[in-house]
């Protein structure tokens, strides 16, 4: 074996330069952990809008009463406005992916592009920090992007302030990596109620839900969970004979289950329906803010960008230099700017991972390359 120190050194440095080149550059808050509240952010919303639901202390307690059409607790839609549940057309297959971008998403993504199919990606901000070119390769390829908030904390358990700022960290961190803003959200397991969609409604987003549930992610919490059920499941939905399509939840949080897709197109595609991004499936000219200006103006920051790109024909972003990273938002809130490599765990989260492997593990790659040369 050609293994000695200096290799070993020169692969570590190797490495280290990798990781570093991975971050999205700027300042970001801790990332699986609320990030902090920020005044200008907070004024975006005019609160008198907003209904007075209760904000939930323990997640899991529904009320006597659902007066605030809450999802989780009674399927409360509100269709009419803000939900997306379902793709209309009954020939429409909306597949979603949640809780990335992840080391796991990459794999996906080149099965897809082997397909030439196009889907959805509600992503973690706290994972586009980590994993920007993964997202830009997501966006690049065509596929819509959708904000899955900051530290994937049920939303019904948040204040208003804090709401906003799950949403406009993550918007930020997209803008930052890719150049738009999304126009869909998903709540962190569909928790939303009336308050929730009315500070989303004034933020620029339809809530996107969905109706047909793998529960692929117990497959990471749960040993008792048989992959394989994805697969199942799929079967049986493209049966059924139903008014509309359909919108299904996967993730690609896991290796398993991200590598669900090269199973579940076929059987998709098999019984006849065209798999589609949210925005086509609804009808929308548009998956982003930017792309809708024929202009150059950047909305939401009134700055002057560089040519409006058209996602469809998967041509390069128009990344904006007037788009800032953290630094402004977390000097003026009271929270500690921290690396986004500060790793810190919250305990709102369940079916998030973080990529604390990463370095090891390419370490461990391009070490394994040096050692078979
Ligand atoms: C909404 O439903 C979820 C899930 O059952 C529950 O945990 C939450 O407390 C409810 N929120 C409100 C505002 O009722
Ligand atoms: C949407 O539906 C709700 C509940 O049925 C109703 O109260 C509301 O007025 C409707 N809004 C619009 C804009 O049609
Ligand atoms: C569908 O998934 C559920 C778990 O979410 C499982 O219990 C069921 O057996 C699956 N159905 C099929 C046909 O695999
Ligand atoms: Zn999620």
């Amino acid at each position: 074996m050609l293994f000695d120190e200096s290799l070993y050194l020169f692969a570590l440095i190797l490495s280290l330069l990798t990781f570093a080149n991975a971050q999205l550059p700027g300042n970001w808050p801790p990332v699986d952990k609320p990030p902090p509240v920020n005044d200008a952010w907070t004024k975006l919303v005019d609160m008198t809008k907003v209904p007075n639901a209760p904000v939930i202390k323990t997640v899991g307690n529904c009320g006597a009463n659902d007066n605030f059409c809450n999802w989780s607790c009674t399927n409360c839609v509100r269709t009419n406005t803000t939900d997306i549940i379902q793709c209309p057309d009954k020939a429409d297959w909306g597949l979603s992916f949640d809780d990335g971008p992840t080391e796991f998403t990459p794999t996906l993504l080149d099965y897809l592009s082997s397909q030439n199919i196009k889907v959805t990606f509600f992503v973690i901000g706290s994972r586009v920090i980590e994993n920007p070119e993964t997202l830009k390769n997501e966006y690049e390829a065509g596929h819509q992007i959708g904000v899955h908030t900051w530290s994937h904390t049920a939303l019904t358990t948040q204040t208003n302030e804090e709401i906003i700022a799950e949403i406009k960290w993550t918007e930020l961190a997209i803008q930052q990596a890719i150049g738009v803003t999304p126009t869909i959200m998903r709540p962190p397991y569909g928790d939303v109620d009336d308050r929730v969609r009315a500070i989303l409604t004034q933020l620029g987003y339809k809530v996107v839900i969905w109706d047909k549930d793998t529960n692929d992610w117990m497959s990471g919490e749960d040993k008792t969970f048989q992959i394989s059920w994805v697969e199942g499941n799929f079967t049986e939905w493209v049966k059924e004979d139903d008014p509309t399509g359909h919108i299904s939840l996967e993730h690609d949080l896991y290796k398993q289950t991200a590598a669900q897709a090269p199973l579940v197109v076929p059987i998709v595609q098999g019984a006849g329906f065209n798999i589609k991004p949210v925005y086509q499936c609804v009808g929308d000219a548009s998956p982003y803010v930017e792309s809708t200006n024929t202009g150059t103006t950047d909305t939401t920051t009134g700055a002057t960008t560089g040519a409006t790109t058209d996602t469809t024909t998967g041509a390069a972003p128009a990344t904006s230099a007037a788009i800032t990273d953290g630094t402004q938002y977390l000097e003026s809130s009271s929270a500690n700017v921290a690396s986004p490599t500060t790793s810190a765990k919250s305990n709102a989260i369940s079916h998030i991972n973080n990529n604390n492997n990463l370095l090891l593990s390419s370490v461990l790659l391009i070490l394994s390359y040096f050692m078979i040369i």
